[in-house]
This record gives C-alpha cells, structure tokens and sequence, in this order.
C-alpha cells in the first residue's frame, strides 16, 4: 500500500526563472492490489509525483510510505533497498541494445548480485508473464514497441517490487498494442499482488481497468473516482467517469 502525505515539489527557480510548485501539498491512498489512475493535462504535475514516489526526486516536504516504510525517512543502503520494491516504466522504453531481451530483464538482477542461474530463471519467468518467452534471445531492435515496452516491464519487475508506477507507458503506441499492455498491467498486479499506479494524460486509456482515479491539476488532486457497486467508475458528485 501506498501513502503519500501532504506531499509537496518546489523545483527552485534559476537566473531568470521563478520557482515551480509542482506538487502542492498532495496526499493520496494506493489500497495494496488496487490499481490508481493518476490523469491531468500536461505540467499538471504527475510524473513529478510519479519521481517522488521512487525517490528518484526528493519532495520538498511530505513523506511517501510504501508497505509501512516511510521512504521519505531513508537514506543511503536503506534507501536503495527500499527502492528496489518499486518498479517504474515510462514512454521510452530504455532497452539496451547490445543485449537480448533476457540480458535485458536480468541486468537488475545481476547489479543486485544474484547468481547466474537464479538470474536466468528468474527473467525467463517474467519474460513468459509478459507473453514473450520465444523472443528471449531476440535484441531490442527487432522487436516492435509493443514488444520493447513489455521487456521493460518485466525488467521493471524481475526484483519482485510490491509497487508498479507507469508513466504514460502506453504513449509511444498504438491503440491495440496501448489496450493489450493496459490490460497485462491489470493481470501482473491481481497475478503478483502489486499496488500500481499508472500515469496518463488521457482518462480513456486507463478507465477500463483501475479501481480508482485521481485527476491532477496544477499540482493538486481536483477529483476523485471510485468503482461502485455495478463495477461503474464514479466521480464523488456521482457523475461516471
Ligand atoms: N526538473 C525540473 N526542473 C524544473 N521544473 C520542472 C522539472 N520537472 C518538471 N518541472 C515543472 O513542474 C511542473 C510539473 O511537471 P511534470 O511533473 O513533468 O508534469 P506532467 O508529468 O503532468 O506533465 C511543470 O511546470 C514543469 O515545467
Ligand atoms: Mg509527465
């Protein structure tokens, strides 16, 4: 489970330039096995947030609690393992070339120093969850974007993290391959009990399958929507999502 209290970003502005409030004073609540949209327009502020959450980007204030640890309280080897329970993808898949696809989902495993075997067998196993076991050998390049960006998610989570965050993972695709890698995040979080969190600009391309949504604006949380009882995404004043 995810807790995110009174989180705030302030990137400090440059010669010629004013400080930006990129997070103001943001809390919000990922229920472990839930998947949240977080939406906004662009500058809204999400994939800050999406950063904080890893500690990739240190809030100015606030603290981020995953599974009962407040990140915001680490530092150092502490930190770093902590960070190993989150997993991230983005648009750009970040695949290296000079490898295969399964140098590629096991190069976490190898920075953490597991053992060859174990490594192998551990990214042949997501490599077969993300449906593509038969390309194992095939390099970056010739595969398709579909393709790449599943590799990426089975690096993002060959460490077993308990926490997924995708920021706008779907953009650079088209719309089949956009709903097919929709709806395997939806399956790998009910299948490896994770708690996601998928960032996008668009409402549509996460609707289908999160359990709730929060919509961003200038840093802040401006709606909310749960599932109902008939599976219906609502906003809070009732209104479907
Ligand atoms: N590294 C940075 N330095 C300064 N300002 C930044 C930085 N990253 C983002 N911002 C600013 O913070 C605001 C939120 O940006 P961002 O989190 O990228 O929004 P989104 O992902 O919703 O498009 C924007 O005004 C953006 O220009
Ligand atoms: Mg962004």
């Amino acid at each position: 489970m995810i807790e995110v209290s009174h989180l705030t970003k302030v990137y400090p502005g440059r010669r010629n330039t004013e400080p930006v409030l990129a997070v103001d004073d943001l809390s919000l609540e990922v229920e472990r096995g839930h998947v949240m949209g977080l939406i906004g327009p662009s500058g809204s502020g999400k994939s800050t947030l999406g950063r904080c959450l890893t500690l990739l980007e240190r809030p100015t204030s606030g603290t981020i609690t995953v599974d009962g640890v407040e990140l915001t309280g680490l530092g150092g080897a502490q930190l770093r393992q902590a960070r190993r329970a989150i997993g991230m993808i983005f648009q750009a898949f970040n695949l290296m070339d000079a490898r295969s696809a399964l140098g590629n989902v096991e190069l976490p495993l190898q920075i953490a120093g597991v053992a060859a075997g174990e490594r192998r067998r551990r990214a042949m196993d997501l490599l077969e969850r993300v449906g593509l076991a038969e390309k194992a050998s095939v390099h970056p390049r010739h595969l398709s974007g579909g393709q790449q960006q599943r590799v990426a998610i089975a690096r993002a989570l060959v460490n077993r993290p308990s926490v997924l965050i995708s920021d706008e993972s779907t953009s650079a695709l088209d719309h089949a391959n956009t709903q097919a890698i929709i709806a395997l995040l939806r399956d790998l979080t009910d299948e490896l009990g994770l708690t996601t969190v998928l960032i996008s600009h668009q409402l549509e391309v996460v609707r289908d399958i999160c359990d709730e949504v929060a919509v961003l604006d200038t840093g802040r949380i401006v709606r909310t929507a749960v599932r109902d009882e008939q599976h219906v995404l609502r906003y809070t004043n009732g209104e479907a999502a």
